[in-house]
């Protein structure tokens, strides 16, 4: 795998999402989740690692009362394929037994995750589970599952960035973009 310090990232073969317009549009969906879920006192509920940095901006474009809590997951291992074997790696705090959730997610690719995820949330008797996305790879899906609140539809690619990973890298990046596929081809 190439490495790279201090400047632009030479291993992102195309910018697909700037910083502005990243934040041009969680300035939106801040707007649109207010609206939906106002006097509902909803629960962010942040997939981890993926969503970090999307909860963040979401969470502070949001101007009715919310909670925050976090599950991570895991499926991918050092791959760029979901396994569809889902692991639980870090639960809730409490109970959403009446809540309304509100799901964070980074990207919904095949949308394993996601369906093995709203089935063990749903058995906890919520009152509502709502989803809402940064990217949604609607191409690559397999399981049966939408989301309400999309960020951008994504092409069917790796991309990283803004959260998003390969191999626990590049989280960091302030922008989306699409990884040269001869790094993880290596
Ligand atoms: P799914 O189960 O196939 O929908 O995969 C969902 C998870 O896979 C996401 O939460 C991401 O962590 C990861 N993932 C899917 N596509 C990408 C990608 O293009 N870049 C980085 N991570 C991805
Ligand atoms: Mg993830």
């Amino acid at each position: 795998m190439s490495s790279w310090e201090r400047g632009p990232c030479t291993d992102i073969l195309e910018v697909i999402l700037d910083e502005a317009t990243i934040a041009a549009r969680i300035e939106e969906l801040g707007r649109e989740i207010s609206a939906s879920f106002a006097g509902k006192n909803p629960l962010l509920l942040g997939i981890l690692k993926g969503s970090f940095v999307f909860m963040t901006d979401l969470a502070r474009a949001i101007d009715i009362p919310v909670e925050v809590d976090f599950m991570a997951v895991s499926s991918y291992g050092k791959s760029t394929k979901s396994s569809g074997v889902v692991r639980i790696t870090k639960d809730l705090d409490r109970s959403i037994a009446g809540r309304h959730v509100l799901v964070v997610e980074d990207i919904v690719d095949s949308g394993r995750t996601l369906s093995y995820l709203i089935e063990n949330l749903e058995t906890r008797n919520p009152a509502s589970v709502t989803i809402c996305t940064l990217l949604d790879k609607a191409e690559a899906r397999i399981a049966d599952v939408e989301a309400q609140f999309v960020g951008f539809p994504c092409p069917n690619k790796f991309v990283v960035g803004y959260g998003l990973d390969f191999a626990e890298r590049y989280r960091n990046l302030a922008y989306i973009g699409e990884l040269k596929p001869e790094v993880y081809q290596s």
